[in-house]
């Protein structure tokens, strides 16, 4: 359940999306563009992660969920997937302290048994050290894969013997613990999901911006924000079904 369900909203208008998801794509041609190692594009995502985080939190966003290793990025050279590998440990150590400050709570989302024992136990005190946090519930998909993460529900679901339904699915999934999304971004310029949140961004708003992630900086943010406010969400209802009832017209005004 998640605990964000349970909570008031914050101090923020209807048209600010509790749950933004990101694929945080362009660090490589950052980097390239530099002449500087992929990994330099890597270490500058994570700054502007940090920023993302923050500025999220200051919107009044609840949710943040970001894109960090999918279960396909094993197939990169050795050397790029030990540094994201090496990085993901060194910026927990480094950023989560000023996170937790900051009241934002740390889930990691993904498949968790093909990671190294000290990956794994900078994951899990990450986690433990900002478990009470309710601010900003910031989800970092490592080892993810969206249809890992339906067919891992299925698996658990049949091992128990439960029937497999919307409801039981959902619920047995790694995302279970936050609304679906209500926005999902991809930087870069590419135009594709690639395998993130398959089946929780089934009515998320998409944005693509051509930035790259090292430069998606808050105004970037800001204008993907200003798009959702612009959408209008149907849920597969007609546009008068979701339309907010208009005041009532009290004909003219006579002297
Ligand atoms: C995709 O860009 C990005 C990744 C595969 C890694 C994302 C990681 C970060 C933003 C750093 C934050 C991560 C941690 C460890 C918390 P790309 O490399 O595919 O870029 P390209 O399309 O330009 O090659």
């Amino acid at each position: 359940m998640s605990i964000l369900r349970s909570s008031p909203p914050a101090a923020a208008g209807p048209a600010v999306p509790g749950h933004v998801a990101i694929v945080m794509d362009g660090n490589g041609r950052w980097a390239s563009r530099r002449f500087l190692p992929r990994v330099a594009g890597h270490r500058q995502g994570v700054e502007s992660l940090r920023h993302c985080v923050h500025a999220c939190a200051e919107r009044g966003v609840r949710v943040l969920t970001v894109f960090a290793f999918s279960s396909e990025n094993w197939q990169r050279p050795a050397d790029e997937v030990s540094g994201l590998m090496d990085l993901l440990v060194r910026a927990l150590a480094r950023e989560v302290p000023q996170m937790h400050r900051d009241g934002v709570r740390l889930h990691c989302v993904g498949d968790r048994k093909a990671l190294s024992e000290k990956v794994c136990k900078s994951l899990a005190q990450a986690e433990a050290m900002t478990a009470g946090n309710t601010r900003l519930v910031l989800n970092i998909c490592f080892n993810y894969g969206g249809r890992w993460d339906i067919a891992q529900a299925a698996a658990a679901l049949a091992a128990r013997g439960e029937p497999i339904t919307e409801t039981s699915l959902h619920e047995a999934m790694a995302m279970a613990h936050v609304p679906d999304p209500d926005l999902l971004i991809r930087t870069g310029g590419e135009q594709r999901i690639s395998n993130f949140l398959l089946w929780q961004a089934a009515y998320s708003e998409l944005f693509f911006s051509d930035r790259l992630w090292p430069d998606f900086d808050e105004a970037a943010l800001d204008e993907a924000l200003a798009a959702y406010a612009r959408r209008e969400r149907r849920f597969g209802k007609t546009s008068a079904q979701v339309q907010p009832p208009q005041p009532q017209s009290r004909g003219p005004v006579v002297a």
